[in-house]
């Protein structure tokens, strides 16, 4: 068995999102699985570049179609230096965000169309998608009050960090078998249960189990 396990996590600012994540990475390092824990934008030295010019407060005047390159762009060398290798080696990779960030803040939020940036978002993977996506739902009014310091995204008005909530509960609605809706209101354990119920019923973990029986 050669092929691994690709696991996103998706949500607005402050939801608790990169909490799970490490809660997740741990937990499956913990259980002897190799594991990949990486994030966008970056998760290479090029695409951490460009994640520097996408979140700077000083780049405010970017365009739109600017940001959703670079996050594409980013994304390109993200998956294919990273990601796909991982994958292919049979790793369980583990990324906080990934495309369906784009549709949600540049697809949506930024009225750039769903469809273009569906598009674009598989040119850019190759049509790399993960097998599990969870989406921390949480109040973004509620999750901007956790942060300390904010980027340039995370400094745009609530109605666009609303858009972006009401985009992703669309898009897990038309995606329910890969995006499972985490209410992101419980306390951390609550929610790590469920995401840790889910991902182990994940029939890449039952062909794992059954594959490591057999070799004893
Ligand atoms: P980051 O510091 O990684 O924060 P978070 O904990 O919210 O993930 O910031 C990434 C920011 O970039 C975040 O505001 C969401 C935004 N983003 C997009 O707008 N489009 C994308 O495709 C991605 C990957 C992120």
């Amino acid at each position: 068995m050669k092929k691994g396990l690709f696991i996103s996590f998706e949500g607005c600012e402050g939801s608790g999102k990169t909490t799970q994540v490490e809660k997740l990475f741990s937990h499956l390092k913990k259980h002897h699985y190799d594991c990949l824990l990486t994030h966008e934008p970056g998760g290479t030295h090029i695409s951490e570049k460009i994640r520097k010019i996408l979140l700077h407060k000083s780049n405010s005047s970017m365009s739109p179609l600017t940001e959703l390159f670079l996050y594409l762009a980013s994304r390109a060398q993200h998956t294919r230096e990273l990601i796909q290798p991982a994958i292919e080696k049979g790793v369980i990779v583990i990324s906080d965000r990934y495309t369906d960030s784009s549709l949600a803040y540049q697809g949506a939020a930024r009225n750039l169309s769903l469809k273009l940036v569906q598009g674009l978002n598989e040119i850019a993977t190759g049509g790399i998608l993960p097998d599990i996506t969870f989406l921390i739902d949480f109040d973004p009014k509620k999750g901007l009050k956790r942060l300390k310091g904010r980027d340039r995204i995370e400094n745009e008005e609530i109605i666009f960090h609303r858009e972006v909530r009401e985009a992703y509960l669309t898009i897990a609605k038309k995606e329910k078998e890969r995006i499972k809706v985490i209410d992101g209101g419980r306390s951390e354990n609550d929610i790590f249960k469920e995401i840790l119920k889910i991902t182990e019923l994940h029939p890449w973990f039952q062909k794992k189990r059954k594959h490591n029986f057999q070799r004893v």
